[in-house]
């Protein structure tokens, strides 16, 4: 039976737009409600406990807005909060790790991966553990990127300073050899062409964001709650600074965004 709810997608501010972008390009008839924590990003720095707090208030805004599944479009939530949340809400929820560790497992010909993410993916050890279960022999490379954020945040992204700092972040991962390199946090594809300048032709580059939207539109099609509207509406929440939000996310939506609203008492739900 199709079902034309809406798909609640959420980060802490601007990341999971390129996880709404690729769900808007590959399953366009789906509706989709997207709340950005613009109050308290980052969450790269934070605490599992906070973090899945926060997540905890998110969902609940979402289910508030009758979607009919969640996608957690930030690596650093997905490692602290996905599995807390799929116990406590009986719609289905995924995150943005699995299906990107997935793609890299048989991306990769010399079993070296890198991974760049926030301090929090990275210590939470998340990638690893999935691209182990999938293949042992892998060997992951990590390195946090915490100044990538607020580059993108600000909009620096063909800057000098963010080229400087793609050099310096991913030097290390270049002298492992990797082949292939996950871009583990979602506002990182905002960077992906420069970032495969940087790295050269050699390294492939995952963007987990892509690899998203064809893992919900599977799910979708398994739990058998696809839209079969004609028509799809988009809803956008913040906590703080709609109208900076609104600008952002036009410039890389495929869609207008006529309105973005100001939730400013998250935590209420
Ligand atoms: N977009 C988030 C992620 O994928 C990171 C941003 C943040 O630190 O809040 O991890």
């Amino acid at each position: 039976m199709a079902d034309n709810s809406p798909i609640g997608v959420f980060d802490s501010g601007v990341g999971g737009l390129t996880v709404a972008r690729e769900i808007m390009n590959q399953i366009p008839k789906e509706s989709i409600v997207y709340f950005g924590d613009t109050a308290r990003v980052p969450y790269g720095n934070k605490s599992p406990e906070t973090v899945i707090t926060y997540c905890r208030q998110i969902t609940r805004f979402l289910l508030s807005k009758n979607v009919k599944a969640i996608v957690i479009a930030c690596n650093t939530a997905t490692a602290f909060a996905l599995e807390t949340l799929k116990q406590e809400v009986n719609i289905p929820i995924i995150g943005v790790i699995e299906p990107g560790a997935f793609t890299a497992s048989y991306t990769t010909h010399n079993n070296r991966i890198g991974v760049i993410a926030t301090v929090g993916a990275i210590n939470s050890n998340m990638y690893t553990k999935f691209l182990n279960r999938l293949n042992p022999d892998i060997k992951v490379f990590s390195k946090a990127c915490p100044l990538f954020v607020p580059l993108v945040e600000e909009g620096m992204i063909d800057d000098p300073v963010t080229f400087e700092m793609i050099k310096r972040y991913t030097s290390v991962l270049i002298d492992e050899d990797i082949d292939t390199l996950i871009l583990g946090c979602t506002h990182y594809p905002l960077l992906k062409d420069n970032i495969q300048k940087v790295v050269g032709p050699d390294i492939t580059l995952v963007n987990p964001a892509y690899e998203t939207a064809k893992a919900l539109k599977q799910c979708l099609l398994d739990n058998n709650i696809e839209s079969n509207s004609q028509t799809c509406e988009h809803s956008f929440f913040v906590s703080d600074g709609a109208d900076k939000f609104r600008e952002f996310a036009n410039s890389i939506l495929p869609c207008d965004v006529i309105e973005a609203n100001d939730i400013c008492d998250i935590e209420r739900y």
